[in-house]
C-alpha cells in the first residue's frame, strides 16, 4: 500500500448565518451564465432569492429545478441538456445531497460529454473522470450528506432500480455554501436522517482501513459535535447555534470520509434502502449500531475513542468495554432522536419470508459496492446476510 495520501477539498466554503446571500459575489468571478439545480420544493423556498442574487451580479440564469430525492439518470440528463442549451458556463446546487449530486453529475456530463454511468466505479474505477466541472457553488439546505465536500456522486439507475456511485477529485464542487438559516425548515425527520448518516460519515471514515491523520482529525471533531447538537436541532428546529454546529460537523464528517472512506454500514445501506425504499440516512442509523457491534473486534481501540468522544468511557476503561459502551451510547442517540419511529412513514418492510429472500442479493450488492473491504473487520458474505437478518428481527420486525 502506498505511503502516500489525497486530501481534496472545495476552495472556498463560507459559513454562516446570511452566507447564501454572497452567492453573487462567489460566482460573478467564476462565470457568466449559471445552471440552478434544485429540487421543486427547495427552489420555492429559496430559488427567487438565489437567483435574485445571481442576477444582480450580472450572471444569467437557467433553472433545472426537477430532481427528484433519489436523483436518476434521467435528472442528469436533463438538467445537461438545459446546461447546453442555454450555454451555461458554471453551476449552483441549492439543496442537500440530490441536487448536489445532480450539479456534480452534470458537470461530469458538460465537462467530458457521453453519459454518467460510464463514469461509475464498476465501470471507469475510482477517478475515472477525466476533466475537472466546471466551477460549482453548493448552497447547501441540509446538514448530513456532505456531497458539498466530497468527490462522490450517487445517482439511481432507473431502468435497474440500483443505485450507483461516481468517485472523482475532478467531482468536487469550488465552493459550498452553508447558511444555517437556510435549514431551519428541515422537519425533524429529516434532521434526524440527514444528522444520522454525518454521523455514520464519520463513525466509518474514523475505524476505516484507509483512515489516516488528517481524515482522523476532522472524523473525530464531527463525531463531538454531531452527537451533541444533532439532538438539539432535532428538538427545536429554529434553534440556528444548532444549525449551524451540525452544518459544520457534517461538512467536517463529509471532508472525513471523501479523504478516507465510508465501510460497512454504507455498503450495506445502499441496498438496503433501494429495496425497502429507506431515505439513505434511516437506512444507515437503522445498520449503524448492528454493524459497530460486529466491527468493534477488528479495531477495539478505535472503537473505544469514539467512546470516549461521545462521554461513554473515560480513559481507564478497558477498550474492549469502551467500544461496547460506543455502540450503546449510538444506539441511545437514535433512541433519543426517535430515529426507528420513522420507519412507519418512511420505510416499506415487508413479512420476514419476503425480506429473507432479498437478503442474498442485498449482501451480494453490498459485497460488490467494495465499501465492506474498508471495514475494521471483513465481513465474509454469510456474515453480512446474519447482520441484515438481525436487524430485521430486532428492528423491523415491529413495524412489518
Ligand atoms: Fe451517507
Amino acid at each position: 500500500m502506498s505511503d502516500s495520501h489525497r486530501f481534496v477539498s472545495p476552495n472556498e466554503v463560507r459559513m454562516g448565518s446570511g452566507s447564501a446571500d454572497q452567492i453573487g459575489d462567489l460566482m460573478m468571478a467564476r462565470g457568466t451564465s449559471a445552471l440552478v439545480v434544485a429540487t421543486s420544493g427547495v427552489f420555492d423556498r429559496y430559488g427567487d432569492r438565489i437567483v435574485g442574487h445571481l442576477q444582480e451580479a450580472g450572471l444569467e440564469t437557467t433553472v433545472y429545478d426537477e430532481v427528484d430525492p433519489d436523483p436518476t439518470v434521467a435528472n442528469v440528463d436533463a438538467a445537461h441538456e438545459r446546461y447546453r442549451e442555454a450555454d451555461c458556463d458554471c453551476i449552483v446546487t441549492v439543496g442537500g445531497g440530490s441536487p448536489i449530486d445532480t450539479g456534480k453529475a452534470t458537470g461530469v456530463l458538460a465537462a467530458n460529454g457521453g453519459e454518467i454511468r460510464e463514469y461509475a466505479v464498476d465501470r471507469a474505477g475510482y477517478e475515472g473522470v477525466p476533466e475537472p466541472i466546471p466551477p460549482m457553488c453548493a448552497v447547501n439546505t441540509t446538514a448530513g450528506t456532505g456531497s458539498e465536500a466530497t468527490r462522490s456522486i450517487v445517482v439511481t439507475d432507473e431502468s435497474t432500480a440500483t443505485k450507483f456511485l461516481v468517485v472523482s477529485t475532478e467531482a468536487v464542487p469550488a465552493v459550498a455554501v452553508e447558511d444555517p438559516t437556510l435549514t431551519t425548515t428541515l422537519p425533524p425527520s429529516h434532521t434526524a436522517f440527514t444528522g444520522i448518516d454525518a454521523l455514520t460519515h464519520a463513525i466509518e471514515a474514523y475505524v476505516s482501513v484507509h483512515a489516516w491523520s488528517m481524515s482522523d482529525t476532522l472524523a473525530r471533531a464531527a463525531i463531538e459535535r454531531v452527537a451533541r447538537w444533532l439532538p438539539v436541532a432535532w428538538a427545536n428546529g429554529d434553534d440556528l447555534e444548532a444549525r449551524e454546529e451540525m452544518l459544520i460537523g457534517q461538512f467536517q464528517a463529509g471532508q472525513a470520509f471523501t479523504n478516507a472512506s465510508v465501510a460497512l454500514v454504507h455498503g450495506m445501506a445502499r441496498p438496503f434502502g433501494a429495496q425497502l425504499h429507506v431515505p439513505h440516512g434511516l437506512a444507515n442509523g437503522i445498520l449503524l449500531p448492528y454493524v459497530m457491534a460486529f466491527s468493534t473486534v477488528g479495531r477495539p481501540g478505535r472503537y473505544a475513542d469514539i467512546a470516549r468522544l461521545l462521554n461513554a468511557a473515560d480513559e481507564d476503561t478497558p477498550d474492549r468495554d469502551a467500544a461496547q459502551a460506543g455502540v450503546d451510547a449510538v444506539a441511545d442517540l437514535c433512541e433519543q432522536i426517535q430515529l426507528h419511529g420513522y420507519l412507519d412513514e418512511f420505510a416499506t418492510i415487508p413479512d420476514r419470508e419476503t425480506y429473507a429472500s432479498f437478503v442474498p442479493e442485498m449482501a451480494a450488492d453490498a459485497v460488490a459496492s467494495g465499501s465492506p473491504d474498508n471495514n475494521p473487520r471483513k465481513p465474509s458474505t454469510d456474515e453480512i446476510e446474519t447482520l441484515y437478518l438481525e436487524v430485521y428481527d430486532d428492528v423491523l420486525a415491529d413495524v412489518a
